[in-house]
C-alpha cells in the first residue's frame, strides 16, 4: 500500500515567515538563542538519525528496549484503533508500537506528524508497505500549535517519543499537555518517553560526542539559516557546548564564536555582532525524576495508568489516560 498525501498545516510560505521572526528575535536578543524545531531540515533529520547510532547516545537504545519489552502490554492496556505519534522523525521504534497493535487485529490508521516533510516522506511509505491494511496519514505539522487537526474519533494513543518534551522549556511543556489534553477524548491515551536524571558524566557525552555529530547537528541551524534567509554565517568559527545545568536538570546545548565577528542575514537586512566567546543558546534537553512526569500529567487532566524503564533507570516510558472532566468543571457546567 502507499500512503496517503501528506497533510500540510505548515506551508512554505508560513515556515519562511516564521523563520524570519524567529531569527530575527532570537539573535537581537540578549543573551541570543534559537528555537530548536530549525535544526530539522534534510540534513538536520538525516544527522539526528546519526545520534541515535552513537555509542554515546544512549536514549534510542534503551527506549526502544523499554519498548521491545512492554508494547505487548501496551497494546494490550490501550487496545488502540489510532495510533498517532509526534515529534515522529524516522518512526523506527514505533514499529514495536505498530507490531504489537496491528497484532491484536484493531489498529486501523498510523498518524505520524512532524515538522519535517523529508522525514515523513520516508517514513511513511516505509510504514504503509510493510502494514498492509493500515491508513498512514503523515501530518506536516508543529507539536505546539497543531494539536487541535489531530484526527478525532475513539480509541486514540498518542506516541511522543524519544525525550523530545524534555526539548519544551517547563511552561512550554504545560501548555502542550494542556493543549493535548483538550484535544483527547476521555479514554483516549498518551504514552511519553522521557529521558531521567543521571550522573553527568553519562548525560553529557551524549549530548556531546568524540565523532562530533551532534556538533555539526547543531551548527546545522547556521547552514539553515545561510540557505533560507540568505545568511553568511561560518559554522566552522562556532564552537559545540553542552551544559548540564543541575538546578533547571537539563541540558544545555549551545553555539559559542570562536572569534569576534559580524554576520549578515541578507532577507532581514539584519547585521548581527558577536563577541569572542559569545554563546547563541540553541536547545534544552531536559531530564526528569521519576515522579516528574506522572504528576504533570495528573495536573493536566491525565491519569497515569503505567510506567517503565531500563534496568539502569537511564530512560522512562509513561503511558497516561485522559480521565474523566473534573466534578467541579461538570457543575460549572450543568449550571449553565
Ligand atoms: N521520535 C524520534 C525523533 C526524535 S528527534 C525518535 O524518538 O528518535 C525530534 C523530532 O521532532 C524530529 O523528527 C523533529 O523534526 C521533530 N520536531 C521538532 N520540533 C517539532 C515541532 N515543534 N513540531 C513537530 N515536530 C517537531
Ligand atoms: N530529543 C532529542 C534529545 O533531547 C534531541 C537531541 C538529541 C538533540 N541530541 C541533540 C537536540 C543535540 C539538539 C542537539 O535527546
Amino acid at each position: 500500500m502507499t500512503a496517503e498525501p501528506l497533510e500540510i498545516h505548515l506551508t512554505e510560505p508560513e515556515l519562511a515567515r516564521q523563520l524570519r521572526r524567529d531569527v530575527r528575535l532570537g539573535l537581537t536578543a540578549r543573551p541570543k538563542w534559537l528555537p530548536p524545531r530549525w535544526f530539522y531540515d534534510a540534513r538536520g533529520s538525516a544527522l539526528f538519525e546519526e545520534i541515535t547510532r552513537l555509542p554515546e547516545y544512549y536514549p534510542t537504545r534503551t527506549e526502544r528496549a523499554i519498548l521491545a519489552a512492554h508494547a505487548a502490554e501496551i497494546a494490550r492496556l490501550t487496545d488502540a484503533k489510532t495510533l498517532i505519534e509526534l515529534g515522529s522523525g524516522s518512526s523506527d521504534k514505533t514499529r514495536l508500537l505498530l507490531d504489537a497493535l496491528y497484532a491484536g487485529g484493531g489498529l486501523g490508521t498510523f498518524v505520524p506528524l512532524d515538522v519535517s516533510t523529508s522525514a515523513l516522506a520516508r517514513s511513511t511509505e516505509l510504514i504503509a508497505t510493510d502494514y498492509p491494511g493500515v491508513r498512514v496519514r503523515g501530518i506536516v505539522g508543529d507539536f505546539s500549535r497543531h494539536l487541535d487537526r489531530l484526527p478525532a474519533g475513539g480509541g486514540r494513543l498518542v506516541a511522543f517519543l524519544g525525550g523530545t518534551i524534555g526539548n519544551l522549556v517547563p511552561a512550554e511543556r504545560a501548555d502542550f499537555l494542556r493543549d493535548m489534553r483538550a484535544a483527547l477524548a476521555v479514554g483516549d491515551w498518551l504514552l511519553l518517553g522521557a529521558d531521567l536524571v543521571k550522573d553527568p558524566g553519562l548525560l553529557v557525552p551524549a549530548y556531546d560526542d568524540a565523532a562530533g555529530v551532534t556538533a555539526e547537528f547543531n551548527r546545522n541551524v547556521l547552514h539553515v539559516i545561510n540557505r533560507e534567509l540568505g545568511g553568511d554565517f561560518d559554522p566552522a568559527g562556532f564552537d559545540h557546548v553542552a551544559v548540564w545545568d543541575a538546578e533547571r536538570r537539563w541540558i544545555e546545548m549551545r553555539l559559542r564564536a570562536r572569534r569576534a565577528m559580524r554576520v549578515r542575514i541578507r532577507d532581514l537586512d539584519l547585521t548581527v555582532a558577536f563577541t569572542d566567546g559569545e554563546q547563541v543558546r540553541t536547545e534544552i534537553s531536559a531530564k526528569f525524576r521519576p515522579a516528574d512526569l506522572p504528576a504533570e500529567l495528573t495536573a493536566a487532566g491525565f491519569v497515569p495508568r503505567a510506567g517503565w524503564t531500563d534496568p539502569d533507570r537511564l530512560f522512562s516510558v509513561t503511558l497516561a489516560q485522559v480521565g474523566a472532566d473534573q466534578p467541579a468543571r461538570l457543575a460549572v457546567r450543568e449550571g449553565e
